[in-house]
């Protein structure tokens, strides 16, 4: 039964290479996705090792990641680059379609393979990228981790200013406060930036060696027909 089931199978599926559509693009895109929480981790700690517990701080990005995150990477890759079906309009192949070099990439997993350095590149960039706006001054989890840092501090702060109280007048206290508010905001800004150049690092540098999984990722992707 299940035989003639797949040959009927076979006998009904174009003839030609089919294109990466439906669980191939959810399940190529969720891959890149889970083998990439690892990355993210690892990357928060490095950004942040002078803090105790980094990965606390950075919850509220990675929640607002995991929220946006599928959407944005399948939008990247297809058709971001790989276009599904190589056909026009009319059905028709352009020259040289669908062979991997044709002018238009398609979304084969033929081709995916083929372009396997661009793939990786366009998972980084749009990590990256999408991790750049959630860390954006201003944007929302960037405003709740500052506010988070800012309680910290003023709890430590306010036990030590009990002690100096009796002996500094409030302006004095109100000054130093504002100060070290100015420089938690300077220094979140800064630990922001490192945002990028530190995953590139974690990745193994511009090669992506670590962010790459070049053998398990191809054969999972040369797994759909
Ligand atoms: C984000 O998703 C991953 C994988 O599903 C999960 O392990 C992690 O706990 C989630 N993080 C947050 C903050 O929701
Ligand atoms: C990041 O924000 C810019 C500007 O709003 C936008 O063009 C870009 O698509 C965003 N990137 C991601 C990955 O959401
Ligand atoms: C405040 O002063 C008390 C006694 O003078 C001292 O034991 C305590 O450690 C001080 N607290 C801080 C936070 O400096
Ligand atoms: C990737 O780059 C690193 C250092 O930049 C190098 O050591 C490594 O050999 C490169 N790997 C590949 C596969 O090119």
């Amino acid at each position: 039964m299940k035989l003639i089931l797949l040959m009927l199978s076979l006998l009904l599926a174009p003839v030609a290479v089919t294109a990466c559509e439906g669980d191939c693009i959810v399940d190529i895109t969720n891959e890149y996705l889970s083998r990439y929480q690892n990355v993210l981790l690892t990357t928060f700690q490095n950004l942040e090792s002078r803090r105790e517990n980094p990965i606390v701080y950075f919850a509220p990005v990675l929640t607002a990641y995991n929220l946006t995150a599928y959407n944005s990477l399948e939008k990247a890759i297809f058709p971001g680059y790989f276009h599904g079906k190589c056909q026009d309009a009319n059905g028709v192949n352009p020259p040289g379609c669908p062979n991997p070099d044709c002018p238009k990439v398609c979304g084969t997993p033929g081709s995916m393979v083929h372009f396997y350095p661009t793939l990786i590149k366009i998972v980084f960039d749009e990590t990256t990228s999408l991790l750049a706006n959630l860390t954006a001054p201003g944007s929302k989890p960037y405003n709740h981790i500052q506010q988070t840092i800012m309680a910290d501090v003023d709890k430590g702060q306010k036990k030590r200013m009990e002690n100096l109280s009796r002996i500094m007048p409030l302006r004095s206290r109100a000054a130093i406060q504002g100060k070290s508010t100015h420089s938690i905001q300077q220094g979140l800004k800064k630990i922001m930036k490192e945002l990028r150049p530190t995953m590139l690092e974690t990745c193994g540098g511009s090669n992506l060696s670590f962010c790459s999984w070049e053998q398990p990722m191809k054969e999972f992707i040369l797994q759909y027909p």
